[in-house]
């Protein structure tokens, strides 16, 4: 017989809560028992045993739990800064202009070419820390401001330093396919090929990237091209995703949700062959409120024809120094819902469970006994409270494995 001893670690208790699960707000109040980085209990409190509560850390009552927002859809890490263009655009000029004249995402990735790996990860930390301390325990992080094979990996190891050295899970996406870098103007499959044929295997054999994603747009890249693109991911057994149909409707949702997308992202002008196309594959639709505002875009995406179909919806900061300059998750639950018409349920499921899909996630993003504990409690009496109101200060508990830190 082993005689072996295990040291009992603490339990944490939180009693009185309301519980948003990642789906659906459950219907008593309950208490909450997490240990070893797990959570232990999730029983209503009419059922729980108070009577060896001494066992227990106490961690308070009342309030509401919900999973830790995972926000499925940034580009954290960055050089320089757009405030210039920003004041363009309020005097007139289009997103598409700037990116024609050459700024934009372009001049994104000559600040970022120019920075060293640890002035990136100085400039993305303290925006990590933002999304952190409004909720955040899951963030996905692409590159696509390198542009080349070394600024590339640059990025998604800057990314996955940060993920290494900060209690929130990180997910990185390889977007070499993101605009054409000017060394390639007048050759763009021949970019492709450097994404196809370097890029991707590169990405894939250092353990860089999480799944691969591309910009099918008009000022970006074609449905044929990104199709190779994602060709290639899957040969290297990455997961797909896209941004499509943000400025016109190309079809390249239709052809990513074919290939097995993860998600289609932005999907403003998406038709109903896409809505289809997506339902079939249960790709997620990832919705982006941020830079429809920035934009100053009228066109919503289709909200109540993705809901028809029953595609599961997202909700994602996109935060970057372009066309989303906005680093409060917990403000993107406000538009989605004030912008698009979600739910405060549909929301902030977006955050969490929906979100968790989309970056193929299976454990986070939702509230059950055996889940790792990645959690928060905020000072609110009902889960809608987060999207109805804007207000900073609210989050009065942020769990990562188990552990308190914020
Ligand atoms: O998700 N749509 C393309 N890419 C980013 C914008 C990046 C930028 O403007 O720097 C987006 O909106
Ligand atoms: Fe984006």
């Amino acid at each position: 017989m082993s005689s072996e001893t295990t040291t009992p670690s603490t339990s944490l208790v939180w009693r009185d809560m309301t519980v948003f699960d990642g789906l659906e707000t459950l219907p008593e109040s309950m208490a909450v028992v997490v240990s070893d980085g797990h959570i232990r209990q999730l029983t209503p409190m009419s059922r729980f045993d108070t009577s060896d509560l001494d066992q227990y850390h106490d961690m308070g009552s009342g309030g509401v739990m919900t999973p830790g927002l995972v926000d499925c859809h940034t580009h954290l890490v960055f050089g320089g800064s757009r405030a210039d263009e920003y004041e363009a655009r309020l005097e007139g000029v289009s997103y598409e202009e700037i990116a024609r004249r050459g700024g934009g995402i372009l001049s994104t990735v000559n600040a970022t070419r120019e920075a060293r790996e640890d002035e990136l990860y100085a400039a993305a930390r303290p925006r990590l820390e933002a999304l952190m301390a409004d909720g955040v325990t899951c963030v996905e992080i692409k590159s696509g401001y390198g542009l080349d094979v070394d600024n590339e990996l640059k990025m998604l190891r800057v990314a996955r330093r940060l993920g290494a050295d900060l209690p929130v899970r990180v997910v990185t996406t390889l977007l070499g396919a993101h605009a054409l870098p000017p060394e390639y103007r007048d050759d763009s499959d021949g970019y492709i090929d450097l994404v196809c044929d370097e890029m991707i295997p590169r990405a894939a054999a250092e353990g860089l990237a999480d799944a691969v994603d591309v910009f099918c747009e008009k000022i970006a890249f074609s449905v044929a091209q990104c199709e190779r693109v994602f060709h290639a991911a899957i040969k290297h057994g990455l997961p797909i995703k896209a941004h499509a149909e943000q400025l016109s409707n190309l079809g390249g949702t239709a052809m990513a949700a074919e290939l097995g997308a993860l998600s289609a992202d932005h999907i403003e002008y998406l038709d109903q062959h896409g809505i289809n196309a997506m339902r079939k594959s249960g790709s997620v639709a990832v919705i982006l409120p941020g830079a429809f505002l920035t934009l100053r875009e009228t066109q919503k995406p289709p909200i109540a024809e993705l809901r028809a179909a029953g595609v599961p919806m997202a909700v994602a900061t996109d935060a970057n120094p372009g066309s989303s300059p906005l680093f409060m998750p917990t403000l993107m639950l406000n538009l989605a819902c004030t912008l698009f018409q979600l739910t405060p349920r549909e929301a902030l499921s977006g955050m969490t469970a929906h979100a968790a899909s989309a970056l193929g996630m299976k454990e986070v993003g939702r509230l059950y006994e055996g889940a790792p504990a990645d959690l928060c409690v905020w000072d609110i009496t009902t889960p809608a409270e987060l999207a109805y109101a804007v207000q900073p200060g609210r989050l009065r508990q942020r769990l990562f494995k188990g552990d308190v830190n914020s």
